[in-house]
């Protein structure tokens, strides 16, 4: 099945927020945030983000979703956050698309790299992320929504 990767924009805000509130209640151990925050972000809130950052759904209904964001004090870096792809529509290559559309906004930005965070034990994530050309770094952190549980970071070089 086709599922062609798209830009959102500011307007789309609903289907953004739709699909990144699935997201965190399908896997809630895999990101940096949670449920409860997110759905109380207002429209100003949710446009805000989508214009701050390169969000990308997959399919209409969307049946995935990444962003690629700003790396915080590297000009030359990018960061790609988000990644999420329905149950039913894994090993599909959606996440393939998704990443592709991330790694062409940041190189088209002036991105050199584009890096992320995994957390340690989501092994088909790294898997996949291995797989589209990202390597371990070595550094890791606890994820600040839960110190607990430690996330890697990952690298790719797009030059
Ligand atoms: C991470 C995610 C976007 C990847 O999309 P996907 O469609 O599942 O990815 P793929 O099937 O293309 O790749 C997954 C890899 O893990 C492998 N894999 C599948 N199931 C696995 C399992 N249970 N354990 C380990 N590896 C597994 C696959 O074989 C594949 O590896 P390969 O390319 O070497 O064959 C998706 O699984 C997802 O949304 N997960 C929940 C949210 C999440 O973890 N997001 C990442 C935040 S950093």
């Amino acid at each position: 099945m086709i599922h062609p990767v798209r830009r959102l924009t500011a307007d789309d805000w609903r289907a953004a927020r739709a699909t990144r509130l699935r997201a965190l209640a399908d896997a809630p151990g895999a990101f940096a945030s949670t449920l409860a925050r997110e759905e109380a972000f207002d429209e100003a809130t949710w446009r805000t983000r989508i214009t701050d950052n390169a969000w990308f759904a997959a399919g209409d209904p969307a049946v995935g979703l990444a962003c690629g964001i700003p790396e915080p004090g590297d000009a030359d870096g990018r960061h790609l956050v988000g990644m999420w792809v329905e149950p039913a529509r894994r090993g599909e290559g959606v996440a393939d698309l998704l990443v592709d559309a991330v790694v062409a906004w940041a190189r088209a930005d002036g991105g050199r790299r584009l890096a992320l965070w995994v957390v340690d034990g989501n092994v088909r994530a790294r898997r996949c992320y291995e797989r589209l050309g990202f390597t371990l770094t070595g550094e890791r952190q606890p994820l600040p929504t839960d110190p607990s549980v430690t996330e890697s970071r990952m690298l790719r070089h797009l030059v």
